[in-house]
């Protein structure tokens, strides 16, 4: 299959793409190098089927015959998601739907990384519990960095649902 990895040099992104080389797809790796670096695919090139194209999800993206798309791109640590908060607000909005039209547009298969963080503070009291796809969420306040990671992630499950 071709397949394209948005943010496919950051921490997931390139055992990802690793992975997928070694089972003999082609695979785009697609990155801005925001929080990732060319040192985490460096390994990769030269490899059959494997390519690096720098690019940013917040751009409109070049169509490709792709039959999967892995959507990673975007801030993921709370020290990166705090000191940028604009961009984590726009690479998990216009970004997410630029991946999605392209994914449309090509009809390729989608998986779009979002996280626990979604469900908002049901887990901080500490208690166990269990989380499904339809748990009630609780977000704290629009004061705090945190939340907008949070609720960013929470709009790309609504686009994608959509
Ligand atoms: N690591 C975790 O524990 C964890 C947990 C839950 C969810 N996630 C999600 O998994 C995904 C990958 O996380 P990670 O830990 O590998 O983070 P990472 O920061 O190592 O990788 C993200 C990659 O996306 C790239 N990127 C950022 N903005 C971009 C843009 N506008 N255009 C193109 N590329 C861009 C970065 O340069 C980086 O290489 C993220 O979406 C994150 O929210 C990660």
């Amino acid at each position: 299959m071709k397949i394209l990895v948005t943010g496919g040099s950051g921490f997931i992104g390139s055992h990802l793409c690793e992975a997928l080389i070694d089972l003999d797809h082609e695979v785009v790796c697609l990155d801005n190098f925001l929080t990732g670096s060319r040192e985490n695919t460096a390994h990769l090139r030269g490899r059959a089927g494997f390519s690096l194209v720098e690019g940013d999800v917040r751009e409109p993206l070049e169509s490709a015959a792709y039959d999967f798309i892995f959507h990673l791109a975007s801030p993921a640590s709370p020290a990166d998601y705090a000191a940028m908060p604009v961009e984590t607000l726009m690479i998990n909005s216009m970004g997410c739907k630029h991946v999605l039209d392209l994914a449309v547009d090509v009809k390729a298969g989608l998986f779009i990384s979002s996280t626990s963080e979604v469900y908002g503070k049901v887990m901080d009291g500490g208690n166990p519990c269990f989380l499904s796809e339809d748990t009630d969420r609780l977000m704290g306040s629009t004061s705090k960095r945190r939340w907008a990671y949070a609720c960013s992630k929470a709009l790309d499950e609504f686009l994608g649902l959509a």
